[in-house]
Protein backbone atom coordinates (compact mmCIF):
# COMPACT_ATOMS: atom_id res chain seq x y z
CA UNK A 1 0.00 0.00 0.00
CA UNK A 2 2.89 2.02 0.23
CA UNK A 3 2.72 3.83 -3.24
CA UNK A 4 -0.72 5.06 -2.64
CA UNK A 5 1.18 7.10 -0.01
CA UNK A 6 1.91 9.62 -2.37
CA UNK A 7 -1.15 9.15 -4.56
CA UNK A 8 -3.75 12.20 -5.48
CA UNK A 9 -6.96 9.96 -6.59
CA UNK A 10 -10.50 10.84 -7.65
CA UNK A 11 -13.38 8.66 -6.64
CA UNK A 12 -15.74 8.88 -9.56
CA UNK A 13 -19.31 7.44 -9.82
CA UNK A 14 -22.97 8.13 -9.10
CA UNK A 15 -24.81 8.51 -5.66
CA UNK A 16 -24.46 5.83 -3.82
CA UNK A 17 -21.87 4.34 -5.03
CA UNK A 18 -19.58 3.48 -2.24
CA UNK A 19 -17.28 6.68 -2.73
CA UNK A 20 -17.79 7.81 0.50
CA UNK A 21 -17.73 4.18 2.32
CA UNK A 22 -14.50 3.50 0.74
CA UNK A 23 -13.00 6.81 0.27
CA UNK A 24 -13.06 6.41 4.20
CA UNK A 25 -11.38 3.09 4.52
CA UNK A 26 -8.85 3.37 2.06
CA UNK A 27 -7.76 7.18 3.29
CA UNK A 28 -7.51 5.54 6.88
CA UNK A 29 -5.36 2.04 5.81
CA UNK A 30 -2.86 4.70 3.34
CA UNK A 31 -2.75 7.65 5.23
CA UNK A 32 -4.15 9.54 3.13
CA UNK A 33 -6.69 12.68 3.20
CA UNK A 34 -9.85 11.80 2.56
CA UNK A 35 -11.35 15.18 1.21
CA UNK A 36 -15.55 14.85 0.07
CA UNK A 37 -17.12 17.64 -0.97
CA UNK A 38 -20.51 17.25 -0.16
CA UNK A 39 -19.05 15.86 3.65
CA UNK A 40 -17.27 19.56 3.44
CA UNK A 41 -20.73 21.25 2.18
CA UNK A 42 -22.59 19.44 4.83
CA UNK A 43 -20.25 21.41 7.46
CA UNK A 44 -21.20 24.24 5.88
CA UNK A 45 -24.62 23.92 5.89
CA UNK A 46 -24.73 22.72 9.86
CA UNK A 47 -22.81 25.62 10.67
CA UNK A 48 -24.76 28.39 8.36
CA UNK A 49 -22.15 30.03 6.72
CA UNK A 50 -22.46 31.95 3.72
CA UNK A 51 -21.41 28.83 1.78
CA UNK A 52 -23.84 26.57 3.05
CA UNK A 53 -26.93 29.09 3.12
CA UNK A 54 -26.03 29.07 -0.81
CA UNK A 55 -25.62 25.38 -1.15
CA UNK A 56 -28.63 23.83 0.93
CA UNK A 57 -31.08 24.61 -1.47
CA UNK A 58 -29.41 23.15 -4.55
CA UNK A 59 -28.15 20.35 -2.41
CA UNK A 60 -31.99 19.58 -1.08
CA UNK A 61 -33.19 19.70 -4.69
CA UNK A 62 -30.64 17.23 -5.99
CA UNK A 63 -29.01 19.51 -8.17
CA UNK A 64 -25.32 20.42 -8.31
CA UNK A 65 -23.61 23.26 -6.46
CA UNK A 66 -22.82 26.10 -8.79
CA UNK A 67 -18.90 25.26 -10.08
CA UNK A 68 -17.66 28.69 -9.24
CA UNK A 69 -18.45 27.93 -5.20
CA UNK A 70 -17.01 24.30 -5.19
CA UNK A 71 -13.90 25.12 -6.90
CA UNK A 72 -12.39 27.38 -4.90
CA UNK A 73 -13.31 25.34 -1.44
CA UNK A 74 -11.55 22.79 -3.48
CA UNK A 75 -8.37 24.53 -4.14
CA UNK A 76 -8.52 26.18 -0.42
CA UNK A 77 -8.45 22.67 0.68
CA UNK A 78 -5.91 20.86 -1.12
CA UNK A 79 -3.25 23.73 -0.24
CA UNK A 80 -3.95 22.64 3.23
CA UNK A 81 -0.84 20.85 5.30
CA UNK A 82 -2.34 17.57 5.59
CA UNK A 83 -3.46 16.80 1.61
CA UNK A 84 0.48 18.10 0.26
CA UNK A 85 1.37 14.31 -0.13
CA UNK A 86 -1.87 12.29 -0.79
CA UNK A 87 -5.49 12.58 -1.12
CA UNK A 88 -8.40 10.83 -2.73
CA UNK A 89 -10.86 13.20 -3.96
CA UNK A 90 -14.64 11.82 -3.43
CA UNK A 91 -17.50 13.78 -5.03
CA UNK A 92 -15.34 16.28 -7.18
CA UNK A 93 -14.96 16.61 -9.79
CA UNK A 94 -18.61 16.24 -11.10
CA UNK A 95 -18.73 18.72 -14.29
CA UNK A 96 -16.14 19.45 -16.60
CA UNK A 97 -15.20 23.22 -15.88
CA UNK A 98 -14.39 21.34 -12.15
CA UNK A 99 -11.91 18.94 -13.76
CA UNK A 100 -10.30 21.23 -15.85
CA UNK A 101 -10.10 23.78 -12.66
CA UNK A 102 -8.24 20.72 -11.28
CA UNK A 103 -6.15 20.21 -13.93
CA UNK A 104 -5.11 23.80 -13.91
CA UNK A 105 -4.57 24.14 -10.18
CA UNK A 106 -1.97 20.89 -10.38
CA UNK A 107 1.54 20.87 -11.08
CA UNK A 108 2.63 18.27 -13.17
CA UNK A 109 4.63 17.19 -10.64
CA UNK A 110 1.76 16.47 -8.81
CA UNK A 111 -1.19 15.73 -11.34
CA UNK A 112 -3.60 13.01 -10.39
CA UNK A 113 -2.63 9.40 -10.14
CA UNK A 114 -5.75 7.68 -10.87
CA UNK A 115 -9.44 8.09 -11.57
CA UNK A 116 -11.69 5.37 -10.25
CA UNK A 117 -15.19 4.80 -11.55
CA UNK A 118 -17.43 2.97 -9.04
CA UNK A 119 -19.84 0.93 -11.38
CA UNK A 120 -22.75 -0.03 -10.16
CA UNK A 121 -26.31 -0.50 -11.63
CA UNK A 122 -28.99 2.22 -11.23
CA UNK A 123 -31.46 0.54 -9.98
CA UNK A 124 -29.02 -1.11 -6.92
CA UNK A 125 -28.12 3.09 -5.85
CA UNK A 126 -31.18 4.38 -5.41
CA UNK A 127 -31.82 1.16 -2.65
CA UNK A 128 -28.35 2.45 -1.09
CA UNK A 129 -29.76 6.00 -0.62
CA UNK A 130 -32.85 5.09 0.50
CA UNK A 131 -31.70 2.76 3.34
CA UNK A 132 -28.18 4.82 4.01
CA UNK A 133 -28.09 6.39 7.75
CA UNK A 134 -25.11 8.72 8.98
CA UNK A 135 -23.47 9.24 12.36
CA UNK A 136 -24.50 12.47 13.20
CA UNK A 137 -21.48 12.45 15.31
CA UNK A 138 -18.16 10.56 13.41
CA UNK A 139 -19.87 10.35 10.13
CA UNK A 140 -19.64 6.47 9.88
CA UNK A 141 -22.12 5.55 6.98
CA UNK A 142 -24.65 2.88 7.45
CA UNK A 143 -27.02 1.05 5.87
CA UNK A 144 -30.50 -0.30 7.31
CA UNK A 145 -29.99 -3.84 5.22
CA UNK A 146 -26.88 -4.15 3.53
CA UNK A 147 -24.37 -2.78 7.13
CA UNK A 148 -26.97 -2.45 9.75
CA UNK A 149 -26.04 -0.84 13.43
CA UNK A 150 -26.38 -3.98 16.13
CA UNK A 151 -28.70 -1.25 17.79
CA UNK A 152 -31.36 0.67 15.92
CA UNK A 153 -30.21 4.04 14.52
CA UNK A 154 -26.92 3.99 16.90
CA UNK A 155 -23.92 3.99 15.68
CA UNK A 156 -21.62 0.86 16.35
CA UNK A 157 -18.56 3.18 16.36
CA UNK A 158 -19.12 6.02 18.85
CA UNK A 159 -22.45 5.78 20.54
CA UNK A 160 -24.25 8.72 18.61
CA UNK A 161 -27.51 8.95 16.78
CA UNK A 162 -28.03 8.36 13.16
CA UNK A 163 -29.76 10.39 11.18
CA UNK A 164 -30.91 10.15 7.10
CA UNK A 165 -29.69 12.84 5.07
CA UNK A 166 -32.16 15.38 3.74
CA UNK A 167 -31.17 14.58 -0.19
CA UNK A 168 -31.80 10.63 0.53
CA UNK A 169 -35.85 11.43 0.09
CA UNK A 170 -36.95 9.55 -3.46
CA UNK A 171 -37.66 12.76 -4.85
CA UNK A 172 -34.33 14.49 -4.38
CA UNK A 173 -32.38 10.92 -5.66
CA UNK A 174 -34.07 10.84 -9.09
CA UNK A 175 -32.75 14.63 -9.45
CA UNK A 176 -29.21 13.38 -8.15
CA UNK A 177 -29.72 10.47 -10.27
CA UNK A 178 -30.63 12.97 -13.63
CA UNK A 179 -27.66 15.19 -12.70
CA UNK A 180 -24.90 12.62 -12.51
CA UNK A 181 -26.35 10.95 -16.07
CA UNK A 182 -25.92 14.78 -17.55
CA UNK A 183 -23.08 16.56 -16.03
CA UNK A 184 -20.85 13.69 -14.25
CA UNK A 185 -21.13 10.74 -16.41
CA UNK A 186 -19.20 12.79 -19.89
CA UNK A 187 -15.80 12.75 -16.98
CA UNK A 188 -15.75 9.27 -17.69
CA UNK A 189 -14.65 9.65 -21.66
CA UNK A 190 -12.48 13.03 -20.22
CA UNK A 191 -10.74 11.12 -18.25
CA UNK A 192 -10.47 7.69 -20.41
CA UNK A 193 -9.24 10.18 -23.02
CA UNK A 194 -6.15 11.45 -20.85
CA UNK A 195 -5.62 7.84 -19.48
CA UNK A 196 -6.09 7.84 -16.07
CA UNK A 197 -9.32 6.35 -15.53
CA UNK A 198 -9.74 2.82 -13.49
CA UNK A 199 -12.86 0.64 -13.69
CA UNK A 200 -13.97 -1.21 -10.72
CA UNK A 201 -17.02 -3.63 -10.36
CA UNK A 202 -18.88 -1.66 -6.95
CA UNK A 203 -21.71 -3.97 -6.72
CA UNK A 204 -19.85 -6.15 -4.66
CA UNK A 205 -19.36 -6.67 -1.15
CA UNK A 206 -17.72 -3.87 0.25
CA UNK A 207 -14.73 -5.75 1.68
CA UNK A 208 -13.75 -6.89 -2.15
CA UNK A 209 -14.41 -3.43 -3.44
CA UNK A 210 -11.94 -2.62 -0.49
CA UNK A 211 -9.27 -5.29 -1.49
CA UNK A 212 -9.64 -4.39 -5.30
CA UNK A 213 -9.35 -1.22 -4.81
CA UNK A 214 -6.00 -1.36 -2.74
CA UNK A 215 -4.83 -3.23 -5.70
CA UNK A 216 -5.26 -1.03 -8.36
CA UNK A 217 -4.71 2.28 -6.74
CA UNK A 218 -0.71 0.54 -6.57
P1 LIG B 1 -22.22 13.89 -2.01
O1 LIG B 1 -22.24 13.83 -0.53
O2 LIG B 1 -20.92 13.84 -2.72
O3 LIG B 1 -23.20 12.79 -2.55
P2 LIG B 1 -23.10 11.77 -3.77
O4 LIG B 1 -22.02 11.88 -4.76
O5 LIG B 1 -24.47 11.83 -4.31
O6 LIG B 1 -22.64 10.51 -3.17
P3 LIG B 1 -23.18 9.89 -1.90
O7 LIG B 1 -22.50 10.48 -0.70
O8 LIG B 1 -24.68 9.95 -1.90
O9 LIG B 1 -22.81 8.36 -2.15
P4 LIG B 1 -21.45 7.55 -2.02
O10 LIG B 1 -21.01 7.12 -3.36
O11 LIG B 1 -20.47 8.27 -1.16
O12 LIG B 1 -22.01 6.28 -1.28
P5 LIG B 1 -21.85 5.79 0.25
O13 LIG B 1 -20.47 5.30 0.47
O14 LIG B 1 -22.40 6.81 1.20
O15 LIG B 1 -22.95 15.21 -2.51
C1 LIG B 1 -24.17 15.63 -1.95
C2 LIG B 1 -24.60 16.93 -2.63
O16 LIG B 1 -23.61 17.97 -2.41
C3 LIG B 1 -24.75 16.87 -4.16
O17 LIG B 1 -26.00 16.38 -4.56
C4 LIG B 1 -24.53 18.33 -4.55
O18 LIG B 1 -25.67 19.09 -4.28
C5 LIG B 1 -23.44 18.77 -3.57
N1 LIG B 1 -22.09 18.56 -4.12
C6 LIG B 1 -21.12 17.76 -3.58
N2 LIG B 1 -20.01 17.82 -4.34
C7 LIG B 1 -20.29 18.65 -5.37
C8 LIG B 1 -19.56 19.08 -6.51
N3 LIG B 1 -18.30 18.65 -6.74
N4 LIG B 1 -20.15 19.93 -7.37
C9 LIG B 1 -21.40 20.38 -7.17
N5 LIG B 1 -22.16 20.01 -6.11
C10 LIG B 1 -21.61 19.14 -5.23
O19 LIG B 1 -22.82 4.51 0.20
C11 LIG B 1 -24.21 4.66 0.04
C12 LIG B 1 -24.94 3.56 0.85
O20 LIG B 1 -24.63 2.29 0.28
C13 LIG B 1 -24.52 3.49 2.33
O21 LIG B 1 -25.65 3.18 3.11
C14 LIG B 1 -23.50 2.33 2.38
O22 LIG B 1 -23.50 1.67 3.62
C15 LIG B 1 -24.00 1.43 1.25
N6 LIG B 1 -22.90 0.76 0.55
C16 LIG B 1 -21.70 1.28 0.22
N7 LIG B 1 -20.96 0.38 -0.45
C17 LIG B 1 -21.74 -0.74 -0.56
C18 LIG B 1 -21.54 -2.02 -1.17
N8 LIG B 1 -20.39 -2.34 -1.80
N9 LIG B 1 -22.54 -2.92 -1.09
C19 LIG B 1 -23.70 -2.62 -0.47
N10 LIG B 1 -23.95 -1.43 0.13
C20 LIG B 1 -22.97 -0.48 0.08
Amino acid sequence: MNAALTARCVFLGGPGAGKGTQAKRVAEAAGMAHISTGDMLRAQVARQTPLGTKAKAFMDAGKLVPDDLIIEMVKARIAEPDAKAAWILDGFPRTLPQAKALDQNLSKAASLSHVIYFAVPENVLFGRLTGRRTCSKCGAIWHIENNPTKVSDVCDRCGAGLVQRSDDRPEAIGKRLEEYRTLTAPLLAYYRAHNLLREIDANRPPDVVFQELLKLMQ
